[in-house]
């Protein structure tokens, strides 16, 4: 997902552009805003997070672009490409360290395995969705 705050900044292009660059194919992509309920639900895994209200309100905040992204070796690769949590210990040259604000507002969210990816995946897209 390419999430709220780089939306509203003007960097969807840009961070495609990265994600290309880096050999990722993509399956499906949707620009869409999501609910207060809908983004609930997507990180309902962090619920008893103490940021969980935050991430939820920043989450709702404004449009995202969701995507389906598909390479050998696809989760680890792109938490490479995006850097880590916090852009502050994001590495040189990363998603997170060119376009992120804060460890809340980080540009963008990359499943952590397979098993989550298939689920985040159908979270947005039906079948006919994806080529
Ligand atoms: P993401 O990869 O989307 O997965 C969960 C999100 O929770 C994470 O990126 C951050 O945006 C957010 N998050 C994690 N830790 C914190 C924190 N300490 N304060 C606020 N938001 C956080």
């Amino acid at each position: 997902m390419i999430k709220p705050d780089a939306v509203a900044a003007g960097h969807i292009g840009a961070i495609l552009a990265k994600i290309n660059e880096a050999g990722f194919r993509i399956v499906a992509m949707k620009y869409t805003h999501l609910s207060q309920a809908s983004a609930g639900k997507f990180y309902e895994v962090h619920k008893e997070r103490p940021f969980y209200g935050e991430l939820v309100d920043f989450m709702s905040s404004g449009p995202i672009v969701a995507a389906i992204l598909e390479k050998d070796n696809a989760v680890a690769d792109f938490r490479t490409l995006i850097g880590a949590t916090n852009p502050a210990e994001a590495a040189e040259g990363t998603i997170r360290k060119m376009y992120a604000k804060s460890i809340g507002e980080n540009a963008v969210h990359g499943s952590d395995s397979d098993e989550n990816a298939e689920i985040e995946g159908n979270f947005f897209f039906n079948g006919l969705e994806r080529f």
